[in-house]
């Protein structure tokens, strides 16, 4: 299977949903390959596997080892790399080097970088030197200290007017496609209908050109997730179960059983 392009992501803007979802490890990346279109190798690793409390400590030599073995673990879906914070936002140049640096280690098609207006000279920076980028507005948890929480973007006229100048700023600087994260509904299908790109959406809109979740959280993996993650299994009840079932097995020595040992051949 070939795999597939930045320009045919772009190209599905108002067709077939863009289906998205994370991945961080290689495994991870082998089974959901086959079934999305785009793997992001979201900065949300620094939570979900390294219990950090934000992204705002995640670095580009972490970004770069995960963006790898995600690369090595999938033949079908773009791979999308964030930029780390503190990585790209101090000039177009800083980008340029953070960003060089992921596509070259990693072999991704692509990086994703959380901004607006303030972004928009980065992005066409790097589009006009061949690195594609994703955009990123609404609630971007990089900039949580700011943003005071990580709460739904866009419920006072100003924010949300402040929002669609966003998406339509990093879309003009030639963003291939823009996330839109925790933004009330109606502005998310105001942004789908201002913008060229696809807008891939998480708490946003069913409207959006596609959707994206962290994995760990549509797989039910932890217990609290917030009103915009939808379950579509029970993993941390089903491993809970599992490991129980297994230290019983050790404990009442029923583990290893008779196929799982070896015999001496003769
Ligand atoms: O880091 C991440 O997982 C993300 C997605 C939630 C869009 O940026
Ligand atoms: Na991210």
């Amino acid at each position: 299977m070939k795999r597939l392009t930045v320009p045919a992501i772009q190209n599905r803007k108002g067709k077939d949903p863009v289906v998205m979802l994370t991945a961080y490890t290689a495994r991870m990346a082998q089974l959901l390959d086959p079934h999305c279109d785009v793997l992001l190798v979201g900065d949300s690793l620094g939570q979900v596997i390294y219990g950090l409390p934000s992204t705002l400590s995640v670095t580009l030599d972490i970004m770069c080892a995960h963006g790898a073995a995600v690369v090595r673990g999938s033949y079908h879906a773009v791979v999308v790399i964030d930029m780390p914070f503190g990585s790209y936002e101090a000039s177009p140049q800083q980008a340029f080097e953070s960003a060089s640096r992921i596509m070259a280690e990693t072999g991704a098609a692509a990086v994703k970088l959380e901004g607006g207006e303030a972004m928009a000279e980065t992005v066409a920076f790097l589009t006009r030197r061949g690195i594609p980028v994703m955009g990123h507005i609404g609630l971007t948890p990089q900039a949580v200290n700011a943003l005071g929480g990580y709460g739904a973007r866009g419920r006072g006229n100003a924010e949300y007017a402040k929002i669609i100048g966003d998406a339509k700023a990093v879309a003009e600087a030639g963003a291939f496609a823009v996330v839109a994260e925790g933004v009330v509904e109606t502005l998310a299908n105001e942004i789908v209908a201002a913008v060229p790109c696809p807008v891939i959406g998480i708490g946003a809109s069913a409207q959006c050109d596609g959707q994206v979740l962290v994995t760990e959280d549509m797989l039910g993996m932890f217990e609290r997730t917030p009103r915009f993650v939808k379950k579509f299994d029970d993993m941390a009840g089903r491993i809970s179960a599992a490991v129980e079932t297994y230290a019983a097995a050790v404990r009442d020595r029923s583990f290893p059983g008779d196929e799982q040992v070896y015999k001496p051949k003769d």
